[in-house]
């Protein structure tokens, strides 16, 4: 594996050694030094041209507790206001000797673009609306840790799917690991493609709760969104969002997952949020153990 790109492109054994490597390395993270050698000498490039709170700061925290040098390059202060485009500005970041580039873009496929021009490793932090396989890789992680499996496990991904990049790498990844994923959204919130993924859909999130063993609840992507999908937000709320009545419905066990930024009140409700049994600051950190991992895999050669 020299890039990773899409969830897709990953088999199960492959996906389950990022994972098996992600646990090992999560060790680290206790230990009152936080670092390897492992990439000592190797050149790590983040390159944002999208806004991002948790997958910036972990990739470099993830690099870093490697040992490789960083350079965090964000397109707002940077040439990219002159007119550079994206390949000119991989290739210079690539002169400079980059081993990998992270990339987040608003663009669908920039990722795999940018696989054709540089030497190093391409890692995708997030092309549009098409993937974020890290996402998805530290979600199962975290499933994995928590519930112990992911053979068997019924997984919903509930709200905006139309603009997630999170529901198809989580659908591709969790179904190559033996989950079965229902996705749950209003009919205008699903891709008219839906039909052709390894999952099941409903639009009745009542229906699928009693049956999950993880929900996984995601934004409404309102900065994507150029006409009105649902009536209100209050109605939006109301169907699909996830508040103490409808966690109380959920089997004892059952998690819930978001994969942040959270808009409280809008598809989960504060009481949820800072519930026990919803995982988003776990997820968090195991975000940082799982990047070094796919960090360590691509780039230290062995
Ligand atoms: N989950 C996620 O990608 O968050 P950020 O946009 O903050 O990186």
């Amino acid at each position: 594996m020299r890039h990773l790109l899409s969830t897709g492109d990953l088999s199960h054994d492959e996906a389950t050694l990022i994972l098996d490597t992600a646990a090992e390395l999560a060790q680290v993270g206790d230990r009152s030094v936080k670092k390897l050698p492992t990439l000592r000498g190797r050149t790590v490039v983040n390159l944002f041209y999208e806004d991002s709170t948790r997958t910036r700061t972990s990739f470099e925290l993830a690099a870093k507790r490697l040992s490789a040098d960083v350079v965090n390059f964000s397109a707002k202060g940077s040439s990219v206001s002159k007119g550079e485009s994206l390949k000119d500005t991989a290739l210079t970041l690539q002169a400079m000797g980059a081993d990998g580039v992270v990339i987040r873009h608003s663009a669908s496929g920039a990722a795999h673009r940018l696989a054709n021009w540089v030497d190093g490793s391409v890692l995708n932090a997030g092309d549009g609306t098409h993937e974020h396989p890290t996402q998805a890789l530290l979600d199962a992680f975290t499933m994995r840790s928590r519930l112990g499996r992911l053979e068997g496990l019924r997984v919903a991904v509930v709200g905006d799917i139309l603009h997630s990049r999170v529901a198809r790498s989580n659908v591709l990844l969790l179904t190559t690991l033996g989950a079965h994923v229902t996705l749950v959204a209003p009919p205008t919130l699903l891709p008219v493609s839906v039909h052709t993924w390894p999952c099941e859909v409903s639009y009745d999130l009542d229906a699928v709760l009693p049956k999950s063993d993880v929900v996984m609840m995601l934004r409404v992507q309102a900065e994507r969104m150029h006409e009105s999908f649902f009536p209100s937000t209050r109605e939006y709320s109301r169907n699909y969002g996830l508040d103490g009545e409808r966690l109380s419905r959920m089997p004892e066990d059952a998690i819930v997952m978001h994969p942040g930024p959270m808009v409280r009140g809008m598809e989960i409700s504060a009481e949820v949020a800072d519930s026990p049994r919803c995982t988003v600051t776990e997820q968090v950190a195991n975000g940082v153990s799982l990047r070094m991992a796919v960090l360590y895999l691509l780039l230290s050669g062995s």
